[in-house]
């Protein structure tokens, strides 16, 4: 490779890590996913011409039939299934680089290119990490789109049987490394890795996924470095930290976010047969049925709302109407604050983009740890379609799926509005006693709805 193919990807490096930078704020994310897409675009150029490629009707098969699958999946899908395609295309990654490992092993079995002890040790590792990663990532996907029951799925010996399952590919891996022209060894690790990958995400529960799946992204970025060590290819090792190193950071953001390490998320089996521990005592309370016309009325005489979106807000596609109401408040006289749970929603800053969507302007957006201690002071906490990150059986029910998660205290707020459609609960299952309070109003419907009615009455 010449000097400026190594310089082009130092230009890449340098917009990977200028990209990321700009994408930790809203304002100038775009900017940084261009600058990113850029550098991508610059690195595959320069790897496409590169001299030792020589035959481009595979590369452009590939491109066409990989690029419209990908275009078709990314048009049809809805906001809120994105967290299951983000654990797929994550399967993928992994999967991708475990085939470019084992393609590199078919070249250098041949003999005709000298190999040296860390190229093999990167083979192996590419190998465990990828298929891991593959098909962990499907089973999230499974979990996720609910082909596979979210509870988890355990069995005595669990976590001893996965790790006689790492100890084995280990020993494998030596062996191939001491005697690089055996195969049976290699395919034998993949074989394995394959199924440590199933048998160590079903036993997460559901609710975790969003943590697996950023787990996962993080495991696709280190499969990717370690292909660039098999193809000394250095744009593909610093790209592959930079992944992997991103999602173990967005990892340990959500794990501090619903208070808990990563060792209980991925061992603990969170969530065990949640559906049929439903509380009888909460079942059997009622729950005050208010009109569109109570809340307007409460609203209007509310001199601060702090509103806290969920994943309903979503499903209603109701954040533009939301954005017209705040409106209406605020030019009533009304303080109007948003408090933002880091796992509303159904993946990392899902709240923040639908209301970006909104127009909604960043200085009213406040993360939980901001505003949390404010709700004691505040007239009404207007809750859209959110319920397990204002539940507060995260406080003290200790075998609630929720149960450690730091919720956002509605129930300290003068009054707390309930819009959603029913008394459902959440993404974890778990019944939401907050319903049944006295201060609570429950105004039933879709959220858009209610929000327009709303909207109507006030302006009134
Ligand atoms: P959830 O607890 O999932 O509750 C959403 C509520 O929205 C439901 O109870 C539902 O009640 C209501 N809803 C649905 N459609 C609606 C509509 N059209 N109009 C009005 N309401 C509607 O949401 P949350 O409070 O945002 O909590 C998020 C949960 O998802 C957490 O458990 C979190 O761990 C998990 N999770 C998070 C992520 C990330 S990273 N954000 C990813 C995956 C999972 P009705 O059916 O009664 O309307």
């Amino acid at each position: 490779m010449d000097v400026f193919a190594h310089l082009a990807y130092l230009v890449a490096a340098v917009l990977f890590i200028l990209g990321l930078k700009l994408l930790s704020s809203p304002k100038t994310a775009q900017r940084g996913n261009f600058l990113g897409a850029l550098g991508m675009l610059l690195a595959v150029l320069v790897t496409l011409t590169n001299k030792e490629i020589l035959d481009f009707s595979y590369i452009i098969a590939g491109l066409v039939i990989g690029g419209t699958i990908g275009a078709v999946i990314a048009k049809k899908v809805q906001m809120t299934a994105m967290p299951q395609m983000v654990g797929m295309l994550n399967g993928f990654g992994g999967g991708a680089s475990a085939l470019v490992a084992y393609a590199e092993y078919l070249r250098i079995s041949t003999g005709t290119t000298a190999t040296t002890i860390d190229s093999l040790i990167a083979l192996v590792l590419t190998l465990l990490v990828g298929s891991v990663t593959f098909t962990g990532s499907m089973i999230a996907f499974a979990k996720l789109k609910g082909i596979m029951r979210g509870a988890p799925v355990l069995y005595f010996f669990q976590k001893q049987i996965n790790a006689l399952m790492l100890l084995a590919v280990l020993v494998l891996g030596v062996i191939f490394i001491v005697d690089p022209t055996q195969s049976y060894p290699l395919l034998t690790i993949v074989g394995i890795s394959l199924v440590l990958g199933v048998t160590s995400v079903i036993p997460i529960g559901g609710a975790d996924m969003p943590v697996v799946i950023s787990l996962l992204n993080s495991y696709s970025g280190i499969a990717a470095a370690a292909t660039g060590f098999v193809l000394s290819n250095n744009v593909l090792i610093v790209s592959g930290t930079l992944v992997g190193s991103a999602g173990l950071i967005l990892t340990n953001i959500m794990c501090k976010a619903m208070n808990r390490s990563l060792g209980n998320v991925l061992f603990a089996g969170v969530g065990t047969d949640y559906e049929a521990s439903v509380d009888a005592s909460v079942e059997q309370r009622t729950v005050i049925r208010y009109t569109p016309e109570d809340a307007s009325f409460m609203l209007e005489n509310a001199q601060s709302v702090i509103i806290v979106p969920g994943y309903g807000l979503a499903v209603a596609q109701a954040q533009h109407i939301l954005h017209d109401l705040a409106a209406i408040l605020m030019t009533n006289g009304t303080t109007v604050r948003y408090a933002i749970h880091p796992v509303a929603g159904r993946m990392p800053g899902h709240m923040n983009v639908l209301l970006a969507e909104a127009n909604v302007p960043y200085d009213l957006l406040f993360e939980m740890d901001q505003i949390n201690d404010d709700f004691q002071n505040t007239d009404v906490a207007l809750i859209i379609g959110a319920n397990d990150v204002v539940n507060p059986a995260a406080r003290y029910k200790k075998d609630s799926p929720l149960y450690g998660m730091p919720i956002l205290n509605v129930d300290y707020a003068k009054t707390a509005m309930v819009c959603k459609r029913s008394l459902n609960p959440g993404f974890a299952g778990e019944d939401n006693e907050l319903f049944y309070e006295k201060k609570t109003m429950m105004v039933f419907g879709d959220a858009k709805a209610t929000v327009t009615n709303l909207v109507q009455l006030l302006k009134k």
